[in-house]
């Protein structure tokens, strides 16, 4: 729906996308930085997602944000892709160049990194990390975890072959090793941040106690209204930082914004305001 042609569009695409949070966030953005914009959500199945990508941008479409299911198969709609997109081997953001030509960027990691030095004022440098799982979430922020120079990263999956494939493809950017979940009998780790879709499912993955300590901060990249099932695992095990990933959520969203209007909004309020929605 194009209610307002001079108004530059955007739009969340997913199936389901109704529940998103993107068009609150990007409005709040726009409103904060005096932009003119529209954000809208677009649902489109995975047979579907060629066809509402191409209207959208024929209809005048500025930039598409993509959510589940559709981060890797959108890269086959673009003609270019940022190197950041490339290894994560997904895109969450599409901007369409003033000659017309669609370039996809991923924002995902660099909005975790942000999360957890900015907003958390956690610093990786030197810090043992584990991250539990070894699909498209964890894949996703390979890049710039490892760039920040952590002593070990672990990735550890309930399906072991896949952290070792994961683990051989980032392995020359730093210290990362492979695990299953009956490996880990460590001391307590850093930082342990939960990527699999294991919360999504109401499930925990079998993991050690030993992992957590009193300093550990456990990360969830889901994020609910009520604790997720690792959150409240890490608080029963005594952690004082068990942290869901609205604040990756809301830096990711930044960063698509930055890319789209040149404009860098202030993420605090907007993080402040969500959390305080959502536990309403
Ligand atoms: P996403 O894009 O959300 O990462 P994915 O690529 O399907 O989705 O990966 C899901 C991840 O969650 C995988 O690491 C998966 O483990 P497997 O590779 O063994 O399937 C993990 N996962 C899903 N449900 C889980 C559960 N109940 N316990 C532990 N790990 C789980």
């Amino acid at each position: 729906m194009n209610s307002n042609k001079s108004v530059d569009r955007y739009a969340v695409v997913g199936f389901p996308v109704k529940h998103s949070r993107s068009p609150f966030i990007h409005g709040l953005f726009a409103q904060q930085t005096g932009q003119q914009l529209e954000y809208q959500l677009l649902e489109a199945t995975p047979e579907h997602l060629n066809n509402e990508v191409t209207r959208f941008f024929s209809e005048g479409g500025k930039g598409l944000n993509i959510t589940v299911p559709h981060k890797q198969a959108i890269m086959g709609l673009l003609d270019t892709c940022s190197q950041r997109a490339r290894f994560a081997g997904a895109v969450n953001t599409v901007i369409k160049l003033p000659d017309g030509k669609l370039s996809g960027d991923n924002t995902d990691g660099v909005g975790l990194l942000k999360d957890l030095q900015y907003n958390l004022h956690f610093d990786l440098k030197n810090k043992r990390i584990l991250m539990l799982g070894a699909g498209g979430a964890a894949r996703g922020v390979m890049v710039p975890l490892l760039e920040a120079s952590p002593k070990e990263l672990v990735v550890a999956n309930r399906t072991i072959e896949r952290a070792t494939r994961l683990v051989t493809e980032f392995e020359s950017l730093g210290p990362i090793t492979a695990a299953s979940f009956n490996d880990l009998q460590h001391t307590p780790f850093d930082l342990i941040i939960n990527a699999t879709s294991a919360s999504l499912q109401g499930e925990m993955p079998m993991l050690s106690p030993s992992v957590v300590g009193l300093n550990t901060l456990c990360y969830d990249m889901a994020y609910g209204k009520k604790d997720t099932v690792f959150t409240l695992w890490a608080k029963q095990l005594g952690t004082l930082q068990a942290v869901q990933g609205w604040g990756m959520l809301v830096e990711q969203a930044a960063e698509a914004f930055f890319l789209w209007r040149g404009i860098r909004p202030d993420t605090e309020p907007v993080l402040r305001i969500l959390q305080n929605v959502a536990e309403q």
